[in-house]
């Protein structure tokens, strides 16, 4: 059988095979709810055969997006309208439902990429971001504000409300994003985070907020949804965050109860210099894999069903997750079944696709028979 399209278990979270869609922000909520996009966007990824499909970066409260038309979780509102995409797949797909839960930091209120991707001003309806110190990410722009410690309580207090209503919508994954630049990765990186109190200076302070956010999350969080984080494993800059300390922080949060790490990098710093390639993120899941011995996804250009195989073959990673090659193509995981030998869930509107000589490809779990 296949590596790939084995079935894999964290927790209570049964994943039919080994294929993960990554979160991919798609700047079209308004006011942080999901509108038609996402039925269209999440539904379609959500007939693809993928074992696991997680939301884009979700905002845990309004000033953490990272534009204005961020997904969000923060009221009954996007609850609700969250909940109507959530329904809608369950009512058609097996596929498990992660949701990635973030908040931008100092880089929130941003353009959407096609449209440059600059700082939104104030006066566009852009605000001003909420960092670990007022650094900017680029020095031409404005410095976020420091939180305080009212303002650390304030975001916990967020994420912990968002993990709330996530569980209360039925997704079977959390993944807490500390990741790419973002809040959490811009405390834990010494080139974000200048503080000078209990929140930043050593590794073990620069940790303690995300840490504290992990904990918050774990402690609503019940032991049927899986609890994960994905990690920037370096900031590709001399002087910041590193693979060292990467294994640190999965360690302690290991320690608090963590089920997965998602390991990625970058996001931190316009100086990075990143030696982008095919698996070029993977080495860093296989350390954190064998140092840390928790189960690890392995993201960054993996767009070759042999090459997802070979990575789950020599034990680099439990779990393979794309962005851009299943945007390209929705229906990977069928394709890569096809060419490993595996089988696919599929909706049964779709069963006479199967095409002749592959008369196993969608197995007995096509969807209505079960
Ligand atoms: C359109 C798009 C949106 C993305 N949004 C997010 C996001 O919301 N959260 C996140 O952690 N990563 C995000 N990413 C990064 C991807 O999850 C993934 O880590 C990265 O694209 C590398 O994988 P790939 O080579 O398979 O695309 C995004 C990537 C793309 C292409």
């Amino acid at each position: 059988m296949s590596h790939l399209f084995s079935p894999y278990s964290i927790g209570n979270l049964e994943l039919a095979n080994r294929i993960v869609i990554a979160p991919m922000c798609e700047y079209s909520a308004e006011e942080g709810r999901a509108t038609d996009w996402h039925m269209i966007h999440l539904g379609h990824l959500a007939l693809s055969g993928a074992g696991l499909l997680f939301t884009e970066a979700t905002a845990v409260e309004p000033d953490g997006r990272i534009s204005p038309g961020d997904l969000g979780l923060w009221s009954d509102e996007t609850e609700a309208a969250l909940g109507r995409v959530a329904q809608a797949v369950r009512r058609y797909s097996p596929i498990k439902l992660g949701i990635q839960l973030g908040h931008a930091g100092r880089k929130a209120s941003s353009h959407a990429p096609w449209n440059g991707g600059q700082l939104v001003p104030p006066a566009e309806g852009g605000w001003q971001g909420w960092a670990p110190s007022a650094v900017p990410h680029n020095a031409s722009e404005p410095a976020p504000h420091a939180l305080d410690a009212a303002g650390l309580k304030r975001v916990r207090d967020a994420f912990a409300d968002s993990a709330r209503r996530a569980i209360r919508l039925g997704f079977d994954a959390i993944e807490l994003h500390a990741a790419h630049g973002y809040l959490l990765h811009q405390f834990l990186s010494p080139l974000a985070n200048r503080r000078d109190d209990a929140y930043g200076g050593s590794l073990e302070n620069r940790m303690r907020f995300p840490l504290e956010v992990f904990q918050a999350l774990r402690e609503v969080t019940p032991a049927s949804v899986t609890l994960g984080v994905r990690v920037s494993a370096t900031d590709w800059v001399e002087g910041g965050w590193d693979l060292p300390q990467t294994l640190a922080f999965a360690r302690a949060l290991k320690d608090r109860g963590c089920e997965f790490i998602d390991v990625s990098s970058g996001g931190v710093s316009s100086q990075q210099k990143i030696p982008v390639g095919p698996n070029y993120q993977v080495p860093f899941a296989d350390e954190v894999k064998r140092q840390v011995g928790m189960p690890t996804i392995a993201v960054g250009l993996i767009t070759e069903a042999q090459q997802a195989e070979d990575i789950l073959a020599r034990g680099e990673a439990d779990l393979i997750a794309l962005a851009r090659g299943m945007l390209y193509d929705p229906r990977w995981p069928w394709h890569a079944a096809a060419q490993l030998g595996g089988q696919v869930a599929a909706p049964r509107q779709y069963w006479r696709s199967q095409p002749r000589e592959l008369k196993a490809l969608f197995g007995e779990t096509r969807f209505g028979q079960r």
